[in-house]
C-alpha cells in the first residue's frame, strides 16, 4: 500500500464525537484526559451534569485538574482560583478589596454523557453531527463487558486490526469464530461495511451456553455472518444475532490511542427471561456485567502486542512497504485520508 507514508502521519477529522472516558470514570473528582493532543479536565457540577474544559489554569499554567471540586466549581491546587462550568475565573481567594478579577476564559467544549460514555466534540459545530450512540448498554437484554485498549500507535493500526478479520489466528482458541472469508463491502464517505461469512463457536440459547466459554468441547462450529463496520471514527461489529461490539476511539496523539470495547452478549433467546419483573431483570444484567472480562482483555492484549510492533516497524523504517490481501484495508485507508482531508 503506497499510502502508508501518509496514513500513519494523519490528523483525525475533528467534526466528530469522540469517547474521552466512560461515566464511571467521572466521580466527585475531576479527571484529566487527552484528546489529539489537548489536555482536557471532565468533572460534575452540583447536578451532576458533565463538563469538559481546557486542563489548563490561566494563572501559572499548571493542569486544572490537580485540582477539587469545590460547590459546583473547580478550584486550581496551586493557589485555590475558581473556575466556573463556562471556565471564567469567579473566585481568588486573597483578592484585596481594591483588586479585580481578571478577564481570563478557559476553553469549553461541547460534551455529553450518553450510553455509560463521556462524548466529547472538538471542532467546529457540535449541532451538525451526533455522537455514535450504543443502544444495548441500557437495554435489558445486554450483557456488557468493557475493555480498553491503550497502546502506543496510531490510531489507523488500531482500526485496520479491527476491520481485519483475517487475524483470527493470533487469537486461536479465544475467537468467538474462525475461517473469515470477506464476502462484501460497502463504502460511503464516512462509513465503510465489511461482510463476512465466518465460523461461529459459540450459540447462546441455552441457559448452560456460558460453559462453552469454559469448555471448548461443547463448542459447536456453525456458519454466521459476521459484519465489520468502521463508523467513522469508531467501529461496530456483529457475530450473527448473540454478539455485538464496539469500539469507541480516542485517539491521544499521532502515536498514542486510547479505545474502549464493549461487547454484548445477546438474552434475545431467552424468552422466559423476558417475563420477569424489570427489577430482577437489571439486577441480573448489572450482576452479569464483565462476565467476558478475562476473555476481552486477553484478546487486546495479544492485539495491542502487534499494533505497537506494527507502529515501531513505521517508525523505523516508514519507508518498508507491506503485503496485503483484505481488499477492505484499502477502504479503510482511503476513508481515514477522506476525513483528515475535512480536518
Ligand atoms: S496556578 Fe492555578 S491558581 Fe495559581
Ligand atoms: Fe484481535
Amino acid at each position: 500500500m503506497n499510502q502508508n507514508i501518509k496514513i500513519r502521519d494523519l490528523e483525525i477529522n475533528p467534526n466528530h464525537w469522540y469517547v474521552v472516558a466512560r461515566s464511571s470514570e467521572v466521580k466527585t473528582q475531576p479527571l484529566g484526559v487527552t484528546l489529539w493532543n489537548k489536555p482536557i479536565i471532565l468533572f460534575r457540577d452540583n447536578q451532576e451534569k458533565i463538563h469538559a474544559l481546557e486542563d489548563r489554569c490561566p494563572h501559572r499554567q499548571v493542569k486544572l485538574s490537580h485540582g477539587k471540586i469545590i460547590a459546583g466549581l473547580i478550584e486550581c491546587a496551586y493557589h485555590g482560583w475558581q473556575f466556573n462550568a463556562l471556565g471564567k475565573c469567579v473566585k481568588i481567594p486573597y483578592l484585596a478589596e481594591n483588586q479585580k478579577l481578571p478577564h481570563c476564559q478557559i476553553q469549553n467544549y461541547p460534551v455529553q454523557e450518553l450510553d455509560g460514555f463521556i462524548w466529547l466534540f472538538l471542532g467546529e459545530n457540535s449541532t451538525q453531527t451526533q455522537p455514535l450512540g450504543i443502544p444495548e448498554w441500557d437495554h435489558l437484554n445486554y450483557i456488557a463487558t468493557v475493555s480498553l485498549i491503550h497502546c502506543q500507535a496510531h490510531y489507523s493500526f488500531v482500526i485496520e486490526n479491527l476491520m481485519d478479520m483475517y487475524h483470527g489466528h493470533l487469537h486461536q482458541n479465544w475467537q468467538a469464530w474462525t475461517d473469515a472469508v470477506l464476502e462484501k463491502i460497502d463504502e460511503s464517505p464516512d462509513q465503510i461495511d465489511v461482510q463476512y461469512q465466518a465460523q461461529s463457536y459459540y450459540k447462546i440459547d441455552k441457559i448452560w451456553s456460558i460453559s462453552q466459554l469454559f469448555f471448548p468441547a461443547l463448542r459447536q462450529l456453525h456458519p454466521e455472518p459476521l459484519t465489520v463496520s468502521y463508523i467513522y471514527p469508531h467501529w461496530v461489529s456483529t457475530l450473527g444475532k448473540d454478539f455485538k461490539i464496539y469500539c469507541l476511539f480516542c485517539p491521544v496523539s499521532l502515536t498514542e490511542t486510547k479505545a474502549y470495547l464493549i461487547h454484548f452478549t445477546s438474552l434475545h433467546s431467552f424468552w422466559r427471561l423476558h417475563k420477569l419483573p424489570i427489577p430482577f431483570r437489571r439486577f441480573l444484567k448489572n450482576k452479569l456485567f464483565g462476565s467476558a472480562q478475562k476473555l476481552l482483555d486477553g484478546l487486546v492484549e495479544q492485539d495491542i502486542k502487534m499494533i505497537e510492533e506494527e507502529q515501531q516497524a513505521y517508525q523505523n523504517n516508514p519507508e518498508q512497504k507491506g503485503y496485503e490481501f483484505n481488499r477492505s484495508l484499502a477502504s479503510v485507508q482511503k476513508l481515514i485520508l477522506h476525513q483528515a482531508s475535512l480536518s
